[in-house]
């Protein structure tokens, strides 16, 4: 199977997770377009959604599904969304698209995350794929700095030649060469450096089941 088929595959997997009468959370990414794809079959069945992102937004919409404003509804039954790497704990590292900040508002509102995933986002230790880090911009050189001191490499995320402004208005670097052992203590002091709005660990909103698509169907691991 390829990667997009296997993709297909957990984002139909993922409905059976949606509550029906419920208004669910909705990611960002290529994984999740195959789940919205599938969510058009329950339209009828739920009262809408939640969404992380501008292009989650539009895409729901586009199919029909109302979109409520985080702040107008209360708990979600559960959030869907993916993840650029996914370690056997359910931890995350996200942002790959830049919605982190979003999803992490999103995930913190939600009983549960299910992450839907292709197999190569196993893996053992969080760092290989470059951590997203959302930043207000007058802090960007600082917080680089930072992460050059735990052996970090910083880049600046950029779009068409400029640097690429988030649904927030903010900017995103990426972070290679890092290993993040310990993701629950890494998310805590990175967050709380001054000027980073949103981190790309989610270890706090870890997710609960990972549907993960695999050659011979999906595996599940909660
Ligand atoms: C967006 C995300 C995505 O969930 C993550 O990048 C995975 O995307 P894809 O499903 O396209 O591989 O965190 O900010």
């Amino acid at each position: 199977m390829t990667q997009d088929e296997l993709k297909t595959l957990v984002g139909q997997a993922a409905l059976q997770y949606v509550v029906p009468g419920d208004i669910v959370g909705v990611g960002t990414g290529s994984t999740v377009n195959k789940f919205i794809d599938a969510l058009a079959s329950m339209k009828d069945q739920i009262k809408g959604a939640v969404s992380s992102s501008v292009i989650s937004t539009e895409r729901l919409k586009a199919i029909g599904i109302p979109v409520f404003d985080a702040n107008e509804v209360g708990e979600l039954s559960v959030y869907i969304d993916g993840a650029d790497e996914i370690d056997g704990a359910g931890c995350m590292i996200k942002g790959g698209g830049a919605a982190l900040t979003r999803e992490k508002i999103v995930a913190a509102q939600a009983r549960r995350f299910v992450c839907i995933a292709d197999e190569s986002k196993l893996v053992q230790v969080l760092g290989q794929f470059p951590l997203p880090v959302e930043v207000i911009p007058m802090a960007t050189r600082r917080i680089t700095r930072q992460f050059e001191a735990m052996g970090g490499t910083v880049t600046l995320r950029l779009k068409d030649g400029v640097p690429l402004v988030t649904d927030n208005g903010q900017h995103i670097l990426d972070v290679r060469g890092l290993q993040i052992r310990d993701p629950l203590a890494f998310e805590s002091e990175v967050n709380q450096w001054p000027g980073v709005v949103t981190v790309g660990v989610f270890a706090h909103q870890r997710a609960q089941i990972c549907l993960l698509g695999t050659a011979s169907g999906v595996r599940v691991l909660n």
